[in-house]
């Protein structure tokens, strides 16, 4: 049996964003002694909304950024681990402007790795499979952790330097890190730019869905709350300097996940344009998940993926106050960049 570490005072960064905030929601519902300070910068993809309504006892949210070294100076000491799932987290993002994608990705994360080597805390690193670049469509293998980095776009060539930095961290100055590497998550509180709530709110606004390219894609999916089980199971059982791969064997081509979505929605299935493709898009994202679950015993719940889509679907239509006000700004960038 691995050695269990009890968290009681972590800081979540990120977690007024939507796969950082299902985890504080996570925890506070099931580690009620586990004390969460969330360091979050709201950015247009944070929302306090996203953690609202949490005990206060339980939940802090301070706000500021990840790259500020004397804020993390002052906040650090007294907790006992680092849980980072803050970024810039949107390719098409990366594509038109990959500033702020190195600046909180890369230098952020080195900011966070010096905190936790000055205080001494533990380090859980949230990436994602995308460091590994893309498979072929007919490719029988999955992307397994020992795989060479190999990332496509800005977004996960920062990523992938992160994580190498955490690496580089671990082994040369013994910083008790972890690292896990997820495929493409779904749920509610996700931004309206991601691709499935991106066409869920076009529906619900009389807008059609949009494809790019071929939408022969794969995209590996994972309920979020199965990501957040895994996280909390790796910081707590997972062995130091390991990297865990987070997945659900939930492949699907993009025109698949559409044309549930439409018919969940009763439309017909070709009531969607075809867009321009995404520069460089990677084909096929695929996890093995074994190590995770033979070593820690993690297994996903939602595995029924139509079952998720139509609850995350009606989550969209009953919180519109939540996905409106960044609906038209996000559709315009988008149709400024023909997509
Ligand atoms: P998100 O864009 O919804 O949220 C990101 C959060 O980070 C926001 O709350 C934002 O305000 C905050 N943030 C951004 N820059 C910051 C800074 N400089 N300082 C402090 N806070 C900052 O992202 P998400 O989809 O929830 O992804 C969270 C993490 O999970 C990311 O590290 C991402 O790479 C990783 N990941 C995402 C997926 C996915 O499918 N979305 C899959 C695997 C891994
Ligand atoms: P996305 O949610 O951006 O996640 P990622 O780029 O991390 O995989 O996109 C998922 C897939 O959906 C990806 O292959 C791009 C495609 N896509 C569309 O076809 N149409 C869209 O409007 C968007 C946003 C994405």
């Amino acid at each position: 049996m691995p050695d269990i570490f009890e968290p009681t005072n972590i800081i979540v960064t990120g977690g007024c964003g939507f796969i950082g905030s299902n985890f504080v929601r996570w925890v506070v519902k099931n580690h009620p002694e586990c004390h969460i300070t969330v360091l979050d910068k709201l950015t247009y993809a944070g929302n306090p909304a996203n953690i609202a309504g949490l005990p206060e006892s339980q939940v802090e949210l301070v706000v500021g950024d990840i790259c500020d070294a004397e804020l993390l100076d002052q906040l650090v000491p007294g907790h006992d681990a680092i849980v980072h799932y803050a970024a810039e987290s949107h390719n098409d993002n990366s594509i038109a402007d990959p500033e702020p994608f190195v600046q909180t990705n890369v230098v952020g994360t080195y900011r966070l790795l010096q905190a936790a080597r000055k205080h001494d805390v533990r380090y859980h690193h949230i990436s994602t499979d995308e460091v590994y670049g893309d498979l072929a469509l007919d490719e029988p293998r999955r992307f397994e952790p020992d795989d060479p980095y190999r990332p496509s776009s800005p977004y996960s060539s920062t990523k992938a330097s992160s994580d190498l930095l955490v690496r580089a961290w671990e082994r040369t100055y013994g910083i008790r890190a972890t690292i896990s590497n997820c495929s493409n998550n779904y749920g509610p509180y996700q931004h309206v730019e991601k691709f499935i709530p991106r066409q869920v709110t076009n529906i619900l606004c009389g807008i059609r869905p949009k494809l790019y390219g071929t939408g022969e894609n794969v995209r590996d999916w994972i309920h979020t709350e199965d990501h957040s089980r895994a996280v909390w199971d790796i910081l707590t059982k997972g062995k130091i300097g390991e990297t865990y791969l987070i997945g659900a064997n939930g492949e699907k081509s993009n025109i698949e996940v559409l044309r549930e979505i439409l018919s969940l929605m009763g439309q017909t299935e070709d009531a969607f344009d075809w867009v321009r493709d995404r520069p460089g898009h990677d084909r096929r994202y695929a996890i093995d998940p074994t190590k995770l679950e033979r070593e820690l015993g993690w297994k996903p719940v939602h595995t029924d993926f139509a079952e998720g889509l139509a609850q995350t679907i009606e989550w969209y239509r009953t919180h519109e106050s939540w996905w409106r006000p960044a609906k038209e700004a996000t559709e315009r960038k988008y149709s400024e960049q023909g997509q």
